[in-house]
């Protein structure tokens, strides 16, 4: 399993990425999160420029389109190298399918990215999602019935809060992963995230990867802050 917390590089621009890596040992290769703000700031050439420099990429851009547009975008993500990526649940199992077959074009023959869904976005409550998406039943039934669509469909896992791992993992089968942001090491500042747990938590809670942000990206040290998270996350593991 993947022992590494994955960084969240929630910054503005290529640059501020770059300012930010030269914190941390050359030789140390990291597992990090590109999302929207900085890819559509930045484009590809950020995902190539980290992939060069020896670190593995998510690139969280949760695709929801038609099949066939979902199946080509996925075929030019897969191009760069990413190593897991993602898509909303609610686009459907077929269009869940159409990204797995654009990935494993794409890669021609290199390791296929593993793919997530997201479910319920955390921003959605349960009356919303009732009101708005016309969904009557809980949003635990919703997440749940969404990460099993996922497996049907053949995705790695989903992105999901710590707090419901072991509720999907007894709802899928034990290769099902859990990807897990909302993580705080222990006596950090929360912020936004409402409902956050520590990296040993998460794990004991049954997340298979973690993802973190702030937490390491505004640390006065952002090389101690991983080491420390990595081994809070990765000793609860042995
Ligand atoms: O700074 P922080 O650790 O809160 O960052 C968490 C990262 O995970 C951010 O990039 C955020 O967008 C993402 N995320 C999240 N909650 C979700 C899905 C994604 O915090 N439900």
């Amino acid at each position: 399993m993947e022992n590494r917390p994955i960084i969240a590089l929630d910054f503005p621009d290529s640059s501020a990425v770059k300012k930010f890596l030269t914190g941390f040992p050359q030789e140390e290769k990291l597992f990090v999160k590109v999302g929207m703000e900085l890819f559509y700031q930045a484009g590809p050439q950020v995902v190539t420029a980290l992939k060069a420099a020896g670190h593995d990429v998510f690139l969280d851009l949760k695709l929801h389109d038609i099949p066939n547009t979902v199946m080509r975008a996925m075929r030019n993500l897969a191009r760069l190298g990413v190593n897991l990526t993602n898509v909303h649940a609610a686009g459907g199992q077929e269009m869940m399918e159409a990204a797995l077959q654009g990935l494993s074009d794409g890669a021609n023959g290199s390791a296929v990215p593993k793919l997530f869904a997201v479910t319920q976005l955390t921003s959605t409550s349960e009356t919303k999602m009732q009101e708005e998406q016309q969904i009557y039943t809980s949003l635990a039934e919703s997440v749940l019935n969404y990460a099993q669509l996922a497996e049907k469909a053949g995705l790695a896992g989903v992105v999901c809060s710590a707090l419901e791992a072991s509720t999907i993992h007894e709802a899928t089968s034990n290769q099902f992963l859990c990807l897990t942001p909302g993580i705080r090491p222990t006596g950090s500042a929360v912020g936004d995230q409402k409902r956050a747990v520590t990296p040993q938590k998460a794990r004991e809670l049954g997340a298979n990867y973690i993802v973190v942000g702030r937490p390491i990206t505004q640390a006065a040290d952002p090389y101690a802050s991983y080491q420390i998270i990595k081994k809070e996350w990765s000793q609860s593991h042995e």
